[in-house]
């Protein structure tokens, strides 16, 4: 089978369901992820090893894990934040891990409790152990294009923190607009600058929906050579820290954008708007995901 032009990370079962007040139990949450597979997508987030005093909706994320069963070709994610994250991760035969930290001092500190240097500095022996069990690393800086609390972020915080997780060892660094703030030219002048520091080809682009420019924002990082998107089926999502900040671009939206533009994905439409289906229908909740409701309409 040929390769996609483009790669999708599918966020729906982690960034999705951690900011939604109805908590799913492992079962289902392990159902919905063989339906986002299913559907053809090869890289997925299954939940994250975090305290579940901070997220309570990630809890049980090993039993997640244990219903899920082996598929060739298939990659299930975990985030981790520090080594007893990551010691659970190994004890339940993850095969790819995320660190994930931040180019806003506020947001690091409401989000992990620590400062980015201490992120950092907490990654080591995380990425350590990692490579002493053959783990994959994957990196997320938060807060690329703003922060919920202290608004604008120098774009030297984001190439500083990209630059560092990529030397420590991270395989791809996941730029996120937390808040979903940025415009396509933002956007560009974020690839340029991270591109000098990190090759474009291990930059992916993390958008978050709030203002409705994510489809236009992963455009324009793929003219600036991107090739890696995250999304979340049906839209689903936020981030716990960021009040007011809504799901990320819809897997939907992405699948018939690059579709539509001769760009392989691999993922079969129909099936990703069922899986989005199937979430929603446990979370009481619409779609966000413009194809899919456009999809139904016709
Ligand atoms: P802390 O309170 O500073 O942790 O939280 P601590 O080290 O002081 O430990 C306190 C207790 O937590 C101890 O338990 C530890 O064992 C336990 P106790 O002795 O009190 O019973 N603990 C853990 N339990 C489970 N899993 C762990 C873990 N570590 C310690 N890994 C901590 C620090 C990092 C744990 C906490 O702040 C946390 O879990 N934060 C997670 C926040 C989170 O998940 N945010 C959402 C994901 S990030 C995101 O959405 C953004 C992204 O999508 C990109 C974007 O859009 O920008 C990625
Ligand atoms: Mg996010």
């Amino acid at each position: 089978m040929s390769q996609p032009a483009v790669r999708l990370m599918e966020v729906g079962a982690r960034d999705g369901l951690q900011n939604e007040t109805q908590i799913l139990p492992p079962s289902i949450r392990a159902a919905f992820i063989q339906k986002l597979a299913n559907a053809g997508l090869r890289h997925i987030e299954a939940g994250a090893f975090v305290s579940p005093r901070w997220v309570s909706q990630m809890a049980e994320t090993d039993a997640v894990l244990k219903a899920l069963p082996i598929r060739d070709g298939v990659t299930y994610s975990v985030l981790v934040p520090n080594e007893h994250g990551m010691a659970m991760a190994i004890e339940n035969g993850c095969r790819e891990v995320a660190i994930f930290t931040a180019a806003s001092e506020t947001f690091n500190r409401r989000n992990i409790n620590c400062s980015i240097d201490e992120s950092l500095a907490r990654f080591e022996p995380v990425i350590a152990a990692a490579k002493d069990n053959g783990i994959r690393v994957r990196g997320y800086v938060s807060c690329v294009l703003g922060c919920p609390i202290d608004g604008a972020v120098p774009i030297a915080n984001v190439v500083r923190v990209s630059k560092r997780l990529y030397h420590m060892g991270c395989y791809e660094i996941s730029l996120g607009d937390t808040i979903g703030a940025g415009v396509p030219s933002d956007v560009r002048n974020l690839v340029s600058a991270c591109a000098k520091e990190v090759p474009v080809e291990q930059l992916a682009a993390h958008f978050h929906d709030t203002w409705g420019m994510a489809v236009a924002n992963c455009l324009a990082a793929l003219e600036a050579g991107v090739r890696a998107f995250d999304s979340s089926v049906s839209g689903l999502g936020g981030c716990p820290y960021s009040p007011g900040a809504t799901g990320n671009v819809a897997t939907e939206d992405l699948v018939y954008l690059f579709e539509g533009m001769g760009l392989a994905t691999g993922i079969d439409l129909e099936s990703v708007v069922n899986a989005g289906d199937f979430a929603d229908q446990y979370l009481g909740r619409k779609t966000a995901s413009h194809v899919a409701r456009a999809w139904k309409a016709t």
